[in-house]
């Protein structure tokens, strides 16, 4: 384990929750101290304030990074130097540039590499994405994202030069992720339209955002970030789709309603909650809402089974290329290109919807039973252009 932070602390203990056997043997922190405490509290045989000297360990297989952004790129290419296997957290870079950078190092190497993007594999998502790919909601037309809360735990989030950004760049990874696994990461995002403010905190960076990424099957991917919003973690996805709609409530509404005077001791609600009296929005198993312990599970599956994750150093360069657009037209405020080097999945002229056919001469426009019974048929015909309706009578 790279870092002993607040990530770090929520990997160890989902890591070592309940019977799992992947354990972590080895931490690095820059503090002697923090090291010390945190190979205590999860009770590691090793910790050591030089990260060379933890990545290099023989019992370690897999290095973990939970560094603040600018660090990923250095422990990242320590992990190719070394040749260990490497799993980072979000975002994978600071910028395209960087994660590309990364990308290129893994694969060369031939290291396993995975991209921890947690909100992933909640597991309300996952079963999402399965309804999704098995068609239950149809062609996916517009997704919508969005991870609010007050503000980061650390110093380094609030610094431009250490985080590479704001809200977009801490949460927006996660949203333009959730996104792409809904539209499809086959399916080549293209352009990203973005407004970005500094809207309370004084900062270099904005504390809120709302974008829309376009992709080549000209579904919309929308996201809304904000270090501004007062109440809790607010992440909520959710689908719209051809033949249906999904909403999912990942932390503020998970079914847990609790009400509290205060007069008791008031202590941790969930993470980022802003009271502990009045009506509370408690989360059973944070770790477990959040996805941890599924995206630990299939990294380390996929380590044995010589397979990539869900989740792969590549995802993480998209993600990257697209928040790089979003930055740009924040500021340009004109839809920007988003910059792909490698892409990798269909060719955007592959991607075309093609229009629903009623028979041969006509599209369906829409069909609508009407309270006497009547079914209205609104077609289009495909030669003329001609829009028109057909009435079958109720019997
Ligand atoms: N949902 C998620 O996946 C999630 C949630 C929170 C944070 N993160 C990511 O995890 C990473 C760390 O965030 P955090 O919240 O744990 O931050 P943190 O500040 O709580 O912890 C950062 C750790 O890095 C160490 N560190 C800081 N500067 C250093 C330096 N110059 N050299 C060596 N060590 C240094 C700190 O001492 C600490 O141990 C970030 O990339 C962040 O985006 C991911």
């Amino acid at each position: 384990m790279l870092g002993s932070g607040f990530i770090a602390r929520f990997y160890a203990e989902s890591l070592h929750a309940q019977r799992r056997k992947d354990r972590v043997v080895m931490v690095y922190s820059r503090n002697e101290e923090n090291a010390k405490r945190y190979a205590s509290d999860y009770d590691l045989p090793h910790y050591t304030t030089d990260m060379n000297e933890a990545i290099a360990h023989p019992d370690v297989d897999v290095v973990l990074i939970s560094l603040p952004n600018d660090l990923h790129e250095m422990a990242v290419m320590a992990c190719v130097e070394a040749k260990k296997n490497v799993i980072c957290t979000k975002p994978l870079g600071r910028t395209a540039a960087e994660a590309k950078r990364m990308l290129d190092a893994v694969e060369g190497a031939g290291i396993f590499a995975g991209y921890l993007e947690d909100l992933c594999y909640t597991p309300k998502f996952l079963k999402s994405v399965a309804s999704v790919k098995n068609g239950d909601v149809g062609d996916v037309l517009w997704t919508k994202s969005r991870e609010a809360h007050p503000g980061p735990h650390s110093d380094w989030f609030w610094d431009k030069e250490r985080s590479g950004g704001g809200a977009i760049i801490d949460l927006g990874c996660h949203c333009v992720e959730i996104s792409r696994n809904f539209i499809g990461k086959n399916i080549k995002p293209m352009e990203v339209m973005c407004w970005a403010d500094t809207q309370v905190h004084p900062i270099d960076a904005e504390d809120h955002a709302i974008g829309l990424v376009k992709f080549a099957n000209g579904a919309i991917g929308q996201f809304e970030v904000s270090w501004t919003f007062r109440g809790g973690m607010d992440l909520r996805d959710e689908v719209m789709g051809t033949e249906g709609t999904i909403w999912v409530n990942s932390f503020l509404r998970t079914g847990f309603e609790m009400f509290s005077t205060g007069k008791g001791n008031e202590g941790y609600v969930a993470e980022k909650a802003e009271t502990a009296t009045g009506w509370l929005f408690p989360v059973g198993d944070e770790a477990h809402e959040l996805g941890y312990p599924h995206m630990f599970t299939d990294m380390f599956s996929a380590m044995e089974e010589g397979r990539e994750p869900l989740e792969t150093f590549y995802d993480g360069y998209i993600v990257n290329a697209i928040l790089d657009a979003a930055f740009k037209s924040a500021e340009t405020k004109q839809w920007e290109p988003i910059l792909i080097e490698d892409w990798r999945g269909d060719a955007p002229e592959d991607s075309q919807r093609q229009w629903e056919s009623y028979d041969e001469e006509n599209y369906l426009i829409k069909e609508e039973i009407l309270p006497n019974g009547d079914v209205n048929l609104i077609l289009k015909n495909k030669a003329t252009g001609k829009v028109f309706k057909k009435v079958t009578q109720a019997d």
